[in-house]
């Protein structure tokens, strides 16, 4: 397993590297990172604004130049902590960038915190996109009582950007021990859904759980960038609706 990680590879090669997704909207994919023991391949979004300055969501370890490369695209304005558990490298891009506005998901400082981390966030993000941005990206937050995270979506090329609300882990980039625990929680590709253990923490709240969901069908999204996994470029909307099947079908 060591072995498996310390080869950086994860099957999203070439890692660090700029990848256009459609105008205006980059990703990028790094190294693993390990989260109770498991390793999740970690994947971040890049956002050009109109006024040409950038959107940097769940951004990813800063190796071979990437956070130059990103820099190179316009000045870097935003770092988006997208959920409770996504902040690991928002302290290293705060100090290269150090302009930058952080917008928090709610719970991320505290669990940061926990974690021996004081992380700094100039903003929480809520259930309304901010002025500074709300013109080109909608928001909404999901708030399961324990899971946060706030879901976006890129009006201009239809792009909807998601962290940890749907999982798509292609079993063949992972290592074999791990598989049966994806298999469990029902993240696999290509029918990637919310994590099992989220569902259950939005089971007491299904009819919030459904108007997120309908909301994020309303944007009849092409495309859903997920942070894990392989995303999903086109028939965003149809994804939405496979994904959330039990939710829409209750
Ligand atoms: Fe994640």
């Amino acid at each position: 397993m060591g072995k498996f990680l310390s080869s950086r590879a994860t099957g999203y090669e070439p890692l660090f590297v700029l990848k256009p997704v459609a105008r205006d909207v980059w990703i990028a994919d790094g190294s693993w990172i390990r989260f109770y023991g498991l390793p999740f391949p970690t994947r971040m979004t890049v956002i050009r604004l109109s006024d040409g300055s950038l959107w940097v969501h769940s951004p990813i370890a800063d190796k071979v130049g990437i956070a130059d490369a990103v820099a190179a695209l316009g000045e870097v304005r935003y770092l988006i902590a997208p959920n409770w558990i996504h902040y690991a490298w928002i302290p290293d891009w705060q100090a290269k960038f150090r302009s930058a506005v952080t917008w928090g998901s709610p719970g991320v400082v505290a669990r940061a915190d926990k974690y021996g981390v004081q992380l700094q966030i100039d903003h929480e993000l809520d259930d309304h996109a901010p002025p500074d941005w709300e013109d080109q990206i909608d928001q909404r937050l999901a708030d399961s009582g324990v899971h946060r995270e706030v879901v976006f979506f890129h009006r201009a090329s239809r792009t909807l950007v998601l962290t940890d609300l749907i999982e798509n882990f292609e079993k063949h980039k992972m290592p074999l021990w791990v598989r049966p625990l994806l298999k469990l929680g029902r993240v696999c590709d290509p029918d990637g859904r919310m994590p099992r253990d989220m569902a259950l923490s939005f089971s007491r709240r299904p009819k919030y759980l459904l108007a997120l969901v309908k909301a994020m069908i309303d944007w009849s999204p092409e495309r859903i960038i997920l942070a894990h996994g392989r995303w999903y470029e086109e028939k965003g909307e149809q994804e939405l609706r496979r994904a959330f099947r039990d939710v829409l079908r209750a």
